[in-house]
């Protein structure tokens, strides 16, 4: 356990480093409207700040306030989320919405405990929420908190055990100045993006680091301390681009997997990677192809890492001589494929090969 005047210097250099040194410029920073920072901090958990600023105008542009998100229909929605994944924290979002306008006449809760309450929304948003709109003295703990904290303190709990997210909730807890949280909260999360930073921290020009544990025992990168080492499953995914007259063949993605809610075109997932042509082979197309299908196009390899898996795999274009019967397939036109929301993984193939479709 630190002193007292440890923890003072921490937090009094971090809000001078913040007047003084600060010039990260973000859309929501200094908002007061619930609304916004609820909105912009879903969209930054799971997402880094240069990806998710062009969302988060989107969203504010097109749906201003809450009741106009809540009035959305889910596809409007899901499609302007398209690229960011975690689609439940979209639809987690609309539903949280639709509640608050609907229980609440739109108004957002006003106090921890009540926002908390809140679908999609844990301790980190609450209390960001609370203290950004309505300068309530609740300390956000995040990921970038806990790798300044772990840093600085020299904390050896890893950070995704029970007992370090407690521990580092009560230490975030002490240290906020209960007089400022808004300020000291924005201050400690651009510090550990900016100069605390995961890989290469800033350590020449931190204010801390005179009494940082870990720069002073050389032991940066050894900070913050993980439980469990994450482990990727590989999966192989050939789509069939399977076309009739101006129509694609797509489905909706239903099953409790990466994805759901999201559209695909004929997909046939496969244990092992192969070639085009070896997929072709294996003869699991002819059912769905008459005889007269032409193929026009096999793409080259194509990846996508997500946070539990890398999916990798190939997209293989038929024109078709005569309609498709699939109960599980409909067909629908360009105008329609470009109004429904993909995953990335098909999204970033269409928009690089428009002249394919
Ligand atoms: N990451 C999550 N919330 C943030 C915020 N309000 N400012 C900067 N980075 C963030």
């Amino acid at each position: 356990m630190k002193s007292p005047k440890t923890h003072l210097f921490f937090t009094q250099k971090l809000l001078h480093w913040n007047r003084s040194s600060n010039d990260r410029a973000m859309p929501w920073k200094f908002e007061k409207d619930p609304y916004k920072i609820w909105l912009s901090e879903i969209i930054l958990q799971q997402t880094r700040v240069e990806q998710g600023t062009s969302y988060y105008n989107e969203f504010v542009k097109k749906y201003p306030t809450i009741r106009l998100l809540a009035k959305a229909p889910e596809s409007e929605v899901f499609k302007l989320w398209e690229g960011l994944g975690y689609y439940s924290r979209c639809r987690n979002l609309l539903a949280t919405a639709q509640q608050i306008t609907q229980e609440r006449k739109g108004q957002f809760p006003d106090q921890y405990a009540d926002i908390l309450q809140l679908k999609g929304i844990g301790p980190y948003t609450a209390a960001a929420i609370a203290s950004f709109a309505y300068n309530l003295p609740y300390a956000v703990v995040d990921g970038n908190v806990m790798r300044v904290l772990s840093r600085f303190f020299g904390i050896q709990t890893p950070i995704d055990s029970a007992e370090g997210k407690k521990q580092f909730a009560v230490l975030a807890d002490q240290l906020l100045p209960k007089d400022q949280p808004a300020l000291y909260n924005q201050a400690i999360m651009d510090f550990g993006a900016t100069v605390c930073k995961p890989q290469s921290p800033h350590c020449s020009r931190c204010p801390l680091r005179a009494q940082c544990h870990a720069f002073q025992q050389n032991k940066v990168d050894h900070f913050p301390v993980k439980e469990k080492r994450l482990v990727k499953k590989n999966r192989y995914f050939f789509y069939l681009i399977a076309s009739y007259k101006d129509q694609y063949y797509v489905r909706q993605r239903l099953q409790k997997d990466i994805w759901q809610h999201l559209y695909e075109f004929i997909l046939f997932e496969e244990p092992k990677l192969m070639q085009p042509d070896d997929f072709i082979h294996l003869g699991k197309l002819q059912q769905w192809l008459g005889k007269k299908a032409k193929m026009v196009h096999a793409s080259s390899l194509q990846k996508q890492t997500l946070t539990h898996q890398t999916i990798a795999g190939h997209f293989i274009h038929f024109q078709l001589h005569a309609p498709l019967q699939s109960n599980e397939y409909t067909p629908i036109n360009l105008r329609q494929l470009s109004q429904l929301a993909f995953p990335k993984f098909i999204a970033q193939y269409m928009a690089a090969n428009k002249h394919l479709l």
